[in-house]
């Protein structure tokens, strides 16, 4: 069958990677995609916005294109999957409705309380006053975060109260953020270690990929501004069977179950940002409704299973006679960035030595082919990808495969993995 990837960043240059290896699959399309999945085998691109669904739906039916797999947010929260439902194509991923998990804090805390799924407290607010009154009589930190979607943007930790005032009225003046500002969640600072959980889900079935962690902070030691993420690694240490299981029994399933009550049967990747506390409890801090990037590349390299094989069973709601396997090795993605970013950075920067890479995957993110070289064209550029036997020889082997890369300014951290690398050492 053909599939069609929509996206162009890491996450979809992964999926698309994994996709194009199922024996069920002759051709992966990725719409728009960037310059590693122009070049990789058996994957080719076409250039139609992520956000242009009737370009991608006639592309799709002149193409006779039999799955589509969608990899960030923004097609999802707008529709993608009603639209091409409609059309009685084959789009995999939550509708609309189910999408306002990740598109709406405020829906997602509710439907949290209304099914008892473990979150920190929180209020909604609409007016600056109410949300300044509400921080007065608290301590920090303060975690103020935009209802609607801001690409990571939208949330603020702040550590007084002049700080979290400024955010509140940033927010909500709708300066900062546009329309998704114009509604804001407070909520109360958790504090443990986080983690991503992801499953595949079918409506009424889940599988849970192998657990990962992420870097979202920008510099080393998890100092400085948000980004979209810096690297990324699985499986997560401190996800121990147990844990594991609390994750799957306290959040996973009433989720899917909530959903279901709900009247909309979830079925797509679904995503469980957490808050694994000292007592190993897991609480939610967000949602969303596709797979994370970059975990999405360590997860990918450690997959064993068909994963087309595995999305189709989601598609006709049979994942109850599916199993899904993982490597035993451990894999570690770094991430590489222009310089400046998450703020603003320069693009069109030659990138040079990825021919010489070896010992792991370079997945790309904002990349673009001009005249014959690839140049940078976004903020996280590359994700160089290692397995090993455990985190340790994942992050060195990724961290000597990046050395030979090189252009302008570029900017990674040097302490990927860091935390489970701790705990291995504690386990040696
Ligand atoms: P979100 O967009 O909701 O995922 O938040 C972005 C990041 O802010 C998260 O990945 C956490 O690192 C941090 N964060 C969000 N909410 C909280 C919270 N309630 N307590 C502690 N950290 C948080
Ligand atoms: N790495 C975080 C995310 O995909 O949202």
């Amino acid at each position: 069958m053909k599939v069609l990837v929509i996206g162009s960043g890491g996450r979809e240059h992964g999926l698309a990677w994994k996709i194009a290896q199922s024996s069920l699959v002759e051709q992966v399309y990725v719409a728009p995609g960037n310059a590693g999945t122009a070049s990789e085998p058996g994957v080719e691109n076409v250039s139609i916005d992520a956000m242009d669904f009737e370009g991608l739906l006639e592309f799709v039916q002149m193409n006779e294109v039999g799955l589509t797999v969608v990899g960030p947010e923004d097609p999802l929260v707008g529709g993608i999957v009603d639209r091409f439902k409609l059309a009685g194509s084959t789009c995999f991923g939550p509708d609309q409705w189910s999408a306002q998990l990740e598109g709406s804090k405020s829906f997602t805390k509710n439907f949290l309380k209304k099914y008892e799924i473990p979150t920190g407290d929180c209020e909604v607010f609409e007016e600056s006053e109410a949300a300044i009154a509400y921080l007065s009589e608290r301590s920090p930190p303060f975690v103020i975060k935009a209802d609607g979607l801001a690409a990571g943007k939208g949330v603020v930790i702040a550590q007084d109260l002049d700080e979290a005032i400024d955010a509140v009225r940033g927010m909500l003046s709708g300066n900062l953020l546009g329309d998704a500002g114009s509604r804001i969640v407070i909520e109360e600072f958790l504090e443990g270690e986080e983690v991503s959980f992801i499953v595949l889900a079918d409506g009424n079935n889940f599988l849970p990929f192998a657990s990962s962690q992420d870097h979202k902070a920008a510099f080393d030691g998890d100092n400085g501004p948000n980004t979209g993420g810096m690297g990324a690694y699985s499986p997560a240490p401190v996800i121990t069977p147990e844990i594991h299981d609390r994750i799957v029994e306290r959040i996973i399933r009433p989720t899917i179950s909530g959903m279901q009550h709900e009247k909309h049967p979830y079925t797509g990747f679904l995503y469980a940002g957490l808050i694994i506390d000292k007592e190993g409890n897991p609480r939610v801090i967000e949602f969303n409704c596709r797979f994370g990037d970059p975990e999405t590349q360590p997860v990918m390299m450690r997959l064993n299973s068909d994963l087309v094989e595995l999305i189709l069973a989601a598609i006709d709601g049979n994942l109850h006679q599916k199993t899904i396997e993982f490597a035993q090795e451990s894999s570690l993605c770094v991430v590489i960035a222009s310089g400046g970013y998450p703020g603003s950075y320069k693009k069109g920067m030659e990138i040079e030595g990825l021919q010489s890479v070896s010992g792991a995957k370079v997945f790309h993110a904002g990349t673009r082919m001009e005249n014959g070289r690839v140049v940078t064209s976004g903020g996280r550029v590359l994700g160089v990808t290692a397995l090993g036997d455990d985190i340790s020889s994942a992050q060195e082997k990724a961290y000597l495969a990046l050395s030979g890369i090189r252009f302008k300014k570029l900017q990674f951290r040097r302490d990927i993995g860091h935390r489970a690398i701790a705990r291995e050492k504690v386990g040696d």
